[in-house]
């Protein structure tokens, strides 16, 4: 069978194509450079350039297939959650082909998809019930119990931002562009000191698994802004005319890089912490990582190490594209919801 899978949740429209669990094409276009100016998404702005983008996408998928329209069995897309008007050229494009040619509509939920990333160039059997998922991304962190291939349960959940929304608004902060992630973590690289524990690891209760990232956030803020105060004191001209935007200038880059580090540091301590937190609460040995955030390479070593040192299986997705938001993910999940019949 063929699936034709669609996303356009957020800032990347990406269409797929699977021959059953093989995935036979991929093309995605990324917004990133279109909401550099605003160092985030803006949802009207983002929803244009899929209405302008999906019907290429489109064409490329079929063409590095060969197939055309007529030959697709399913259509899949991603119903929620997302942006709104994001979500809705997708759903319209998605659903309009699945009446015209009269096949099937398969809809799909964004975060489940994140999770069945895992199976991407995976074997079902690769998968071990029940086990403890951490799904962290721009626009959600949760930790589920995933008991059965459908059966989640929600155990924790952020009660604030995300840890993706964070690295999103830290990189903002030191003026250095977007999408947050990749760019903190590679100023986190460059930095040779030691880990000082600067900003506070906040865990809320001992034993709950909900996170909570605006206090981490805040305290980032002060930190910049206490640097850029001793650094204008040090300059009377930027003290004179310093607004917040060009005040970020006199930042050195030995503050940036310390600045990721610590946060990025402080950010992975979190999520390693609650994900083995909720493994130890429910005796499960087996631990997943799923979304945006689960493409952080230092993330994914330190939960490999300590799933090793604790005789843990660690799975996560078997390529950084399919942590990021995209249709491969969206298409598996599809394949198992016709073949499970859910
Ligand atoms: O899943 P995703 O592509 O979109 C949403 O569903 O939100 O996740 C995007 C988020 C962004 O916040 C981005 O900064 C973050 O994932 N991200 C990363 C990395 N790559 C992307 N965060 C940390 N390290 C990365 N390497
Ligand atoms: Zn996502």
């Amino acid at each position: 069978m063929y699936i034709l899978a669609f996303e356009t949740s957020c800032d990347d429209t990406s269409i797929a194509i699977f021959e059953d669990t093989r995935l036979i094409a991929l093309d995605t276009k990324s917004q990133i450079k279109e909401h550099l100016p605003t160092c985030g998404v803006v949802p009207e702005v983002a929803a244009r350039l899929h209405a302008n983008n999906v019907f290429l996408v489109l064409e490329n998928v079929l063409a590095q297939t060969g197939l055309s329209l007529d030959q697709i069995d399913y259509i899949a897309c991603t119903e929620d959650p997302g942006l709104l008007p994001s979500l809705y050229v997708g759903l319209t494009v998605a659903k309009t082909i699945s009446k015209l040619l009269n096949k099937p509509f398969i809809p799909i939920n964004h975060i489940q998809a994140h999770i069945f990333a895992n199976l991407l160039e995976r074997d079902l059997g690769e998968l071990e019930f029940p086990s403890v998922c951490l799904t962290v991304s721009g626009g959600h962190n949760e930790i589920y119990l995933w008991k059965s291939l459908f059966e989640l349960e929600l155990l924790g959940q952020t009660q604030d931002d995300s840890a993706g929304e964070a690295f999103d608004k830290v990189a903002k902060m030191i003026g250095e562009g977007f999408p947050g992630g990749p760019v903190v973590s590679k100023l986190a690289s460059e930095y040779n000191g030691e880990f000082k524990g600067i900003f506070p690891k906040v865990l809320l209760d001992k034993e709950s698994l909900n996170f909570s990232f605006s206090g981490l956030k805040s305290s980032v803020k002060r930190e910049i802004d206490k640097r850029i105060a001793i650094l204008s004191t040090e300059n009377i001209s930027t003290k004179v005319s310093a607004t917040r935007e060009n005040a970020i200038n006199f930042l050195t880059y030995e503050d940036k890089i310390e600045i990721c580090f610590e946060f990025e540091n402080t950010v992975i301590d979190i999520l390693t912490t609650k994900l083995f937190l909720a493994a130890e609460q429910k005796r499960i040995k087996s631990i997943v990582l799923a979304g945006g955030v689960s493409a952080n390479s230092k993330l994914k070593r330190i939960i490999s190490e300590e799933a090793n040192k604790k005789g843990y299986k660690f799975l996560y997705p078997s390529k950084p594209v399919y942590s990021q938001d995209n249709a491969a993910m969206v298409g598996i999940l599809a394949y198992y919801k016709i073949i499970k019949n859910k």
